[in-house]
């Protein structure tokens, strides 16, 4: 099922591991913010620690290596490298991630850069952040910086982790850091990640021409209860637009979705100004897959007004969550979805959209140590087969996929869910930062080993 040259990964992110939060000059991000802000996040955890791996990355390295791993893909801090979010630079932020790399090369381990993984420096949070235009300039400029450092050492690069999530939970049901709820401004920042990633590609291509660039974008299917109910159908249009077509037209076509000018109106018309979209060559597409939208209720006729469109998606999300098989986050188990998307992509996108790699593809299970040292984490082992599967399906209905990436190497600061969410195939013990990996790590060593050859039809109960 599976090519030859198929690249096999595990992917984390800064904020979420690397601890050392004022470390060696670094700045201050949202998410420093957001987890002083008391009822932010469960338990009051925060990322002042996180796993620590700022000192422990050369373990975590041989900890993937003894994996098998042939890829991984990591964030940079933006205000690791840029205190304040400005040109100042800071050395030693720099060379914490040349140290990474070293270790990554020495190890035979691609290193696949992502640029902003939502730790966003909080002076320029102080500006307005994603909602403000000015934030394209900033980001090339980091982009232009790290492409000038690193183009010569890594080959792939993503400017922005998840725009939608960036944009709506950040800026309007606020959620995550910064912690705004306001619909003009998740609509503001959606139209600048969109910017943003285009100045960023165009600025990474001019000082490393060979670096190959792609946007990673968090995407589902809408799964529709009753495909005869004209309100579901919409309903599922309106989820489409608004988290996938959204990002997959403004970036591959150069333009926004009918339906989303239709839905946000003047939010939209404000922010959009003549030549802002265009289509830059982008290497690759990079799809963060968790589960499909249940779209499963009826709604009111009088919904479709634009203001209470964005409501009604909110309650599309909490339908979503309450049905069938779900993981420890509340989302339900839908292998199917991801081998669609990816089929789909082919279809609808063609030629315009290049190579896809799964960025991200994983679940929480709580699983913790057996009387004998024992993670048997079989739940997660089901979700890792069904859903490699259905990528394997994919491939021979005809989608070019170029790798897979498992979220996450090991358990780490789940954002607003705080550590009590384990998503990693490593279980790391939080108190003494000992880590053990899981039954599902050498389920997943032997993926990587036999090419997918120890995959089973389906392993998961899907409703
Ligand atoms: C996507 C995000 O990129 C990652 O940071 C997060 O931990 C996982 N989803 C799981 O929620």
């Amino acid at each position: 099922m599976f090519p030859k040259d198929f690249l096999w990964g595990v992917a984390t992110s800064s904020y979420q591991i690397e601890g050392a939060a004022y470390e060696d000059g670094k700045g201050k991000s949202i998410w420093d913010t957001f987890c002083e802000e008391p009822g932010r996040v469960n338990n009051g955890d925060h990322g002042l620690i996180a796993n620590d791996h700022y000192h422990r990355y050369a373990d975590d390295v041989a900890l993937m290596k003894s994996l098998g791993a042939q890829a991984y893909r990591f964030s940079i801090s933006w205000p690791r490298l840029f205190p304040n979010g400005d040109e100042v630079r800071e050395d030693r932020g720099f060379d914490f991630y040349h140290k990474l790399i070293d270790e990554l090369e020495k190890d035979g381990i691609e290193p696949v850069l992502t640029l902003y993984h939502w730790d966003l420096p909080q002076a320029l949070q102080d500006k307005g952040g994603w909602a403000n235009r000015d934030i394209v300039k900033a980001f090339e400029y980091y982009a232009q910086e790290v492409a000038k450092e690193f183009g010569h050492r890594v080959k792939r690069f993503s400017p922005i982790n998840e725009p939608w999530v960036v944009a709506w939970l950040g800026y309007g049901m606020g959620v995550h850091a910064p912690g705004i709820q306001d619909v003009g401004q998740a609509v503001a920042a959606s139209h600048h990640t969109v910017m943003a990633h285009n100045a960023a590609l165009k600025a990474i291509k001019r000082v490393a021409p060979t670096a190959l660039v792609g946007p990673v974008l968090n995407q589902a299917m809408p799964d529709v209860d009753d495909v005869f109910d004209p309100e579901q159908i919409h309903a599922a249009k309106v989820m489409d637009a608004q988290q996938n077509l959204f990002w997959m037209d403004g970036i591959f076509r150069g333009e926004y979705p009918e339906l989303a000018w239709e839905m946000y109106g003047d939010h939209l018309k404000k922010v959009v100004q003549p030549g802002d979209l265009e289509v830059v060559e982008n290497d690759w597409l990079g799809i963060n897959y968790y589960f499909n939208a249940r779209i499963g209720h009826r709604v009111s006729k009088d919904h479709f007004s634009r203001a209470r469109v964005i409501d009604q998606l909110m309650d599309y999300a909490v339908e979503a969550q309450s049905q069938g098989p779900l993981t420890d986050m509340g989302w339900p188990v839908t292998p199917y979805g991801i081998g669609d998307l990816l089929v789909r992509w082919t279809r609808e996108y063609g030629s315009l959209v290049p190579q896809m790699f799964i960025t991200e593809n994983g679940c929480a299970y709580q699983t913790g140590l057996d009387a004998n040292g024992v993670v048997d984490d079989q739940q997660r082992i089901a979700y890792l087969n069904d859903h490699l599967y259905s990528v394997g399906d994919a491939i021979s209905r005809g989608a070019d996929i170029g790798g897979y990436f498992q979220w996450s190497l090991m358990d780490n600061f789940e954002w607003a869910e705080g550590y009590d969410k384990r998503f990693g195939i490593v279980y790391v013990d939080f108190d003494t930062q000992e880590r053990i990996p899981k039954e599902s790590a050498k389920f997943y060593s032997q993926v990587i080993k036999t090419s997918g050859a120890n995959l089973t039809v389906r392993q998961s109960k899907v409703s």
